[in-house]
C-alpha cells in the first residue's frame, strides 16, 4: 500500500469516527429492521468465495480505501455539516419565496445538476466485473511480461463489455459488435487489451473511423434510428467502401446478437508483437474463448428482448456473478514469426483479415474468472478508460494504421470524457503497481506531491524518482523508413476473399441467417441504388448469397465490376488464404455444446399440476446448474395434484418466452386445461419452438403442444427418435407415461445443451 493510499484509509477512518459523534439515539422510526432471509440480503461487498475469494484480489482490496459506507452515518453537507432538514427548503414563510440562503438546498441541487459526464462516443452502453487471471505456464520463450511468466500471480482484471452504437440508455440485444474490454492490474502496471468480439475490423486505416462511425450511429437530422445499422447511410457508407466487405460479414451473422456477454469469444483484432527478456519478438494475436461456449439468439428473439429486457445481457451477467456462476474465459495466443507478416497470402497489419486457425492454432495460456460484481456502476464502469496504448514490458505494438491511430484516440477522448488529465487517479483507473513521476496538477488532482524537484534530473529532490533501467519499458529497436505518403499498401487490397472465406465457413442455418439478416437490414434501406450497389459487393464475396437477398429487397444484383469513389482503396487480385476455404472455428456450429450451466429454463405450470414430474425434471436440471422459474398464470403458490405447492416466479403476463433457453410442461389435467385457456401459454411455446428451443411436455401437457400446433408437424417428424417412450424431435421432448420422466429429463437436458435446434421447420410457426 503506498502512503497516499495509506493516508486516505486514516482520513476516511477519523471520517467515520467523527460522523459517529453525532448520531442521535435511535427513535422507533430508525430502529434498524429485522434481518432479512439470506435471499433478499442486501448485496454484501466482501462476502466470502472460497480460496480464489475476491478478498484476495489486491485490486478490489485497493478499491476498499475509496469506498463510502453510509451505515450509521448522519447526513452532512459536502462539507461535514450535519443536515436537521432535507424535504423542505429554506423559505420567507410556509407558502413564500425560496431564499437564496439555503446553502445545503444549493449544494444538493448543483450536485445533481451536475451528475451526468459526456458518454463515450462510442461504446456507450457496457456492462463490466471484476474478477482475476491466471496463467497455465511460463512463456519466456514469447514475453518477458511478468504476468505471463508467473503461475503463482492471480492477476487482478477488470472487464467492460459494450455494444458500440447505441446510446447509454439503448437496448442491449441490438445487431452490432461487442467490446470486450480487459484491464490486467499487472505488477508492471495496468495492460489494456481493448478488442471486439469479432476478429477483424471495418475499415484498414484509423483515419476513417469517424466516417463509419458516422455513417452507423443515428442519421444527424433526426437522430433516427437509436443502436440500428438498419439505415441507409451505414449502407451508403459500406456499400462504397469494400474494405468493409468481411467485417459486415461478421455483423450481418449471429455473432452480433450473442445469447450472453458470457457466451462471446473475444479478439484483440490487430497482430501485436510479444518481446521476449532475450530481445528476440513475435507477432501475436490474442484470442478469448468462453468456457460456456459461444452462442446467439435469433434476430426475432433479439429484437423482442430488446422490448421485454433490454438489460438482457447487463442482467445475464450482474445475476451469474451474484450466483457465483462466475463466466471464465481461456485466453489464447496464435504466434507468428516475425518477419512473417506477408507469408499466409494477406498483411498480418491489416485489420480487416484473420488468421486461419487451420494456418495457426490458438494456443491456450491461461484462464479468466470474473467473480465480483461492481458496487457502483459510475465509480467503476462509466469511469473506467481503456487505452491499447497501456503496455507492459514485453507486449508491444505494430505499424497496423487503424492501431495507431487507437493509440491517439482513446487517450485524448478521454480528456473531455472524465474531465481533464488526470482520470488515471480516479480509482478504477489507478495501478496497483506504484506510480512516480514528475506529471503534476491540472484539474481534479487528488495526489499532494511532496519535495520541491518536480523535474527530471533533479539533486535537490535527490534524483528521485530513479529511472527504472533493465526493468523499464524499452522499445524494440527496429529500423523505421519510407517516403511519406498517405498510399494505402497494395497488400492491403483484397478486400473480399477472407468475407468469402466466412461466408464459406458458416453451418446451413447460419448461411441462412446471415440471408435473412442483409434482407433485413437491406430491406430498410430507403434508397434503391445503394442497395443495388450492396448488392454487388455481395456478388464479390458469394454470387449465392447475393442472388438470395436480391430476391427479397427488390433490386436486381449488378453485373458490372465494384466501383468506388476516389481516394477509396479498390478491391485488388484476391488471395487464397493460405489454401484455407473453409475454417472450422469460424462457425459457431463447432463451440462447445455439452453443458445446460446456467441455462434459464421456464416451467409452466397452474394449479393442479403434475407435482412428481415437476419434482423429477426439475432436478435433473438444477443437477446440471441450470436455472429453472416457475411462470404461471398469476403470482402466488401453485399447487400440484398432489404434495407441496410451488411459489410462482413470474407470471405469463411478466414473463416472456424470449427470456429463457428451454420450456418445461409438466402434466396435471386441471394444469393443462387451465394453460390451453391461456393465448399467453399457448403463444409462450410456440415462440419458443419457433426460436429453436428444446421443449419438453409430460403426460396431459404432450395435448398442450398439440394444441400449440407443434405437434402435427413434429412428433411423427421426419428425423424423430423415440426413446424409453420418449419422442425426441429436434429438441422437442414428449412422454406421456410417468415411468418414461426419467428418461425425459435426460433428453430434455440433452436438447438443452444442443443451445438450438435449427433443423425444424418453423416457417409456417406464428410467433
Ligand atoms: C479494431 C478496432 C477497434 C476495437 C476492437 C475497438 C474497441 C473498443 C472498445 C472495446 C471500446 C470500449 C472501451 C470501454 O469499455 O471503455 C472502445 C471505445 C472507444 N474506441 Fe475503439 N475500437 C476500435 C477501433 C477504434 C478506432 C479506430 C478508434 C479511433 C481512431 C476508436 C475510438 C474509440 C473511442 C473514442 C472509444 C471511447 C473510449 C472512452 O470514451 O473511454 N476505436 N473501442
Amino acid at each position: 500500500m503506498n502512503a497516499r493510499v495509506a493516508a486516505r484509509r486514516v482520513h476516511r477512518k477519523q471520517a467515520m469516527a467523527n460522523n459517529d459523534k453525532p448520531v442521535p439515539p435511535p427513535t422507533p422510526i430508525e430502529r434498524p429492521p429485522a434481518p432479512r432471509p439470506a435471499s433478499e440480503q442486501p448485496f454484501d461487498p466482501m462476502p466470502a468465495r472460497g480460496p480464489d475469494a475476491p478478498e484476495s484480489n489486491e485490486k478490489v482490496a485497493a478499491l476498499e480505501s475509496f469506498r463510502d459506507h453510509p451505515r450509521g452515518a448522519v447526513l452532512t453537507t459536502d462539507q461535514g455539516l450535519p443536515i436537521a432538514h432535507t424535504d423542505d427548503t429554506l423559505k420567507a414563510g410556509v407558502r413564500g419565496p425560496s431564499l437564496l440562503e439555503d446553502a445545503h438546498f444549493r449544494e444538493k441541487i448543483t450536485k445533481f445538476d451536475h451528475e451526468r459526464i459526456p458518454e463515450r462516443v462510442v461504446h456507450a452502453r457496457g456492462a463490466g466485473a471484476h474478477g482475476y487471471f491466471r496463467l497455465y505456464e511460463p512463456l519466456p520463450e514469447l514475453t518477458r511480461a511478468a504476468f505471463l511468466n508467473d503461475t503463482s500471480a492471480r492477476t487482478p482484471v477488470f472487464v467492460r463489455f459494450s455494444t458500440v452504437v447505441g446510446s447509454r440508455g439503448s437496448a442491449d440485444t441490438v445487431r452490432d459488435v461487442r467490446g470486450f474490454a480487459t484491464r490486467f492490474y499487472t505488477r508492471e502496471g495496468n495492460f489494456d487489451l481493448v478488442g471486439n468480439n469479432m476478429p477483424v475490423f471495418f475499415i484498414q486505416d484509423g483515419i476513417k473511423f469517424p466516417d463509419v462511425i458516422h455513417a452507423v450511429k443515428p442519421e444527424p437530422a433526426n437522430e433516427i434510428p437509436q443502436a440500428q445499422s438498419a439505415h441507409d447511410t451505414f449502407w451508403d457508407f459500406v456499400s462504397l467502401v469494400p474494405e468493409s466487405a468481411h467485417m459486415v460479414m461478421w455483423v450481418m451473422s449471429d455473432r452480433a446478437i450473442p445469447r450472453s456477454l458470457r457466451m462471446m469469444e473475444g479478439f484483440g483484432v490487430h497482430t501485436f508483437r510479444m518481446i521476449a527478456a532475450s530481445g528476440a519478438s513475435v507477432l501475436v494475436k490474442f484470442h478469448w474463448r468462453p468456457v460456456l461456449g459461444a452462442h446467439s439468439l435469433v434476430w426475432d428473439e433479439a429484437q423482442k428482448l430488446a422490448g421485454k429486457d433490454p438489460d438482457f445481457h447487463r442482467r445475464d451477467l450482474w445475476n451469474a456473478i451474484e450466483t457465483g456462476a462466475f463466466p471464465e474465459y481461456e485466453l489464447g495466443l496464435q504466434v507468428m514469426a516475425e518477419g512473417d507478416e506477408l507469408r499466409y497470402g494477406f498483411d498480418l497489419l491489416d485489420p480487416t483479415k484473420l488468421v486461419p486457425e487451420e494456418l495457426v492454432p490458438v494456443r491456450r495460456i491461461g484462464r479468466m474468472v470474473l467473480d465480483r460484481n461492481p458496487q457502483s456502476f459510475f465509480a467503476e464502469v462509466e469511469q473506467v478508460a481503456f487505452h491499447l496504448g497501456n503496455l507492459v514490458p514485453g507486449i508491444e505494438v505494430t505499424d497496423d494504421p487503424l492501431l495507431q491511430a487507437r493509440l491517439f484516440s482513446y487517450l485524448d477522448t478521454q480528456l473531455l470524457r472524465l474531465g481533464g488529465p488526470n482520470f488515471h487517479e480516479i480509482p478504477i483507473n489507478r495501478p496497483l503497481a506504484p506510480v512516480a513521476n514528475h506529471q503534476q496538477d491540472g484539474f481534479h488532482r487528488d495526489t499532494i506531491n511532496v519535495g520541491t524537484a518536480s523535474y527530471h534530473p533533479n539533486s535537490i529532490g535527490s534524483g528521485c524518482p530513479f529511472l527504472a533501467g533493465g526493468a523499464g519499458f524499452v522499445h524494440r529497436r527496429e529500423a523505421v523508413h519510407g517516403e511519406l505518403t498517405r498510399r494505402r499498401s497494395e497488400s492491403f487490397r483484397d478486400h473480399f476473399s477472407q468475407a468469402t472465406l466466412f461466408v464459406a465457413s458458416q453451418s446451413p442455418a447460419e448461411r441462412r441467417h446471415l440471408i435473412e439478416a442483409l434482407s433485413f437490414e437491406l430491406g430498410k434501406v430507403t434508397r434503391k441504388p445503394i442497395r443495388e450497389r450492396m448488392l454487388g459487393i455481395l456478388r464479390e464475396i458469394d454470387p449465392g448469397l447475393a442472388a438470395a437477398v436480391s430476391a427479397n429487397i427488390g433490386v436486381p444484383v449488378p453485373t458490372g465490376p465494384v466501383q468506388v469513389p476516389e481516394g477509396t482503396s479498390p478491391p485488388g487480385p484476391r488471395g487464397d488464404n493460405g489454401g484455407v476455404v473453409a475454417s472450422r472455428a469460424l462457425s459457431l456450429e463447432h463451440q462447445p455444446r455439452d453443458s445446460i450451466a446456467t441455462r434459464k429454463i421456464a416451467m409452466l405450470v397452474a394449479d393442479g399440476f403434475d407435482g412428481a414430474a415437476a419434482a423429477r425434471v426439475h432436478a435433473e436440471l438444477v443437477r446440471g446448474r441450470a436455472i429453472v422459474e416457475v411462470v404461471a398464470p398469476v403470482l402466488g403458490p401453485v399447487t400440484p395434484e398432489s404434495g407441496a405447492a410451488l411459489e410462482a416466479d413470474k407470471t405469463l403476463a411478466a414473463a416472456a418466452s424470449v427470456l429463457y433457453d428451454a420450456v418445461f410442461v409438466p402434466g396435471g389435467a386441471a394444469s393443462v386445461a387451465r394453460l390451453e385457456q391461456s393465448g399467453d401459454a399457448v403463444h409462450f411455446l410456440q415462440e419458443a419452438f419457433k426460436h429453436g428451443k428444446a421443449i419438453a411436455a409430460a403426460g396431459e401437457a404432450v395435448e398442450l403442444i398439440v394444441l400449440a400446433e407443434l405437434g402435427e408437424s413434429v412428433l411423427a417428424g421426419e428425423g424423430a427418435e423415440v426413446r424409453d417412450d420418449v419422442i425426441v424431435d429436434h429438441g422437442l421432448v414428449t412422454a406421456r407415461g410417468a415411468a418414461a420422466l426419467p428418461a425425459l429429463a435426460e433428453a430434455f437436458c440433452e436438447a438443452i445443451a444442443q443451445h438450438r435446434h435449427w433443423q425444424r421447420n418453423v416457417d409456417a410457426v406464428p410467433a
